[in-house]
């Protein structure tokens, strides 16, 4: 079994408490920072997939995907054909990603599969919903009308995400399938997801500043310790 390697503080958003209490408020849409990931991501989206714990991988995968399994899943992601979203945390570690999977026969292509994961450490924060809505918006956005969703029927989470936003839900035994109708974009649509992606950016790019400074206190310390030593030697 893979425990969450490190779980972490996210910290996707500024100074916001690691554990919520249960009736603490969710953030509402547009206040997580969720940006488009590409093959640039490859690593993190293998790190983050690995870190489920079996149970996790099951209900995201509908098997208990191993991590070879996991790792060709990775490899062969078409990003021509997936739009992924991430939600990264001050360290920029994924903590949480989604899909969006285009069909590749013509006569589907208003469809669309969504498909979400949230690390351990970073659940019950709205982060899997906010995901949800970021798909539906850049879905409307390249004229999907019809968005899927296919869980276990165990998945009480993936499918109240699916059934708060209006989706009509089949379940036929241990597996459900969700289906969305989706309006057509419009101006609010359009100019909502370039707003989401540059603000999601920015926050990333500040992040990475963030990290690259704190790498650099980090070795100035380290050298200051070393100096600091190397004269303490000397001197006895
Ligand atoms: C499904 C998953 C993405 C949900 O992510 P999350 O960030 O914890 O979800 P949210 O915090 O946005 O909560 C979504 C809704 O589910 C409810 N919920 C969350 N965890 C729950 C749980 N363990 N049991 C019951 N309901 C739960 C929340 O109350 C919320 O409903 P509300 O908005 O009506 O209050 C996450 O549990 C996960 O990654 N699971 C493993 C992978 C998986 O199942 N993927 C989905 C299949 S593709």
């Amino acid at each position: 079994m893979l425990a969450p390697q490190n779980p972490e503080p996210d910290r996707a958003m500024p100074d916001r408490p690691e554990t919520p209490a249960a009736d603490e408020p969710r953030p509402p849409s547009g206040t997580v920072p969720i940006r488009s990931i590409d093959h640039s991501h490859r690593e993190q989206i293998l790190k983050h997939l690995q870190a489920l714990e079996p149970a996790d991988r099951y209900l995201r995968f509908g098997y208990a995907a191993t991590d070879e399994q996991i790792q060709r899943y990775v490899d062969q992601i078409h990003f021509e054909r997936y739009m992924l979203f991430g939600i990264f945390n001050r360290r920029l570690h994924l903590i949480a990603m989604a899909h969006l999977a285009f069909s590749i026969d013509p006569q589907l292509r208003t469809c669309a599969e969504f498909g979400v994961s949230v690390g351990k450490a970073s659940r019950g924060k709205g982060y899997g919903s906010r995901l949800f809505e970021r798909a539906v918006v850049h879905a409307r956005n390249e004229g999907v009308s019809q968005l899927f969703i296919h869980a276990l029927s165990e998945n009480t989470a993936m499918l109240r995400i699916a059934r708060n936003a209006g989706a009509v839900i089949e379940r036929e035994g241990a597996e459900s399938e969700a289906h969305l109708r989706l309006p057509p974009a419009d101006f609010d649509s359009r100019v909502s997801e370039l707003l989401s992606e540059q603000v999601a950016l920015t926050d990333y790019h500040l992040k990475a500043q963030a990290k690259q400074f704190r790498g650099l206190i980090g070795m100035l310390q380290e050298i200051r310790q070393g100096v600091r030593e190397a004269r303490e030697r000397s001197r006895g």
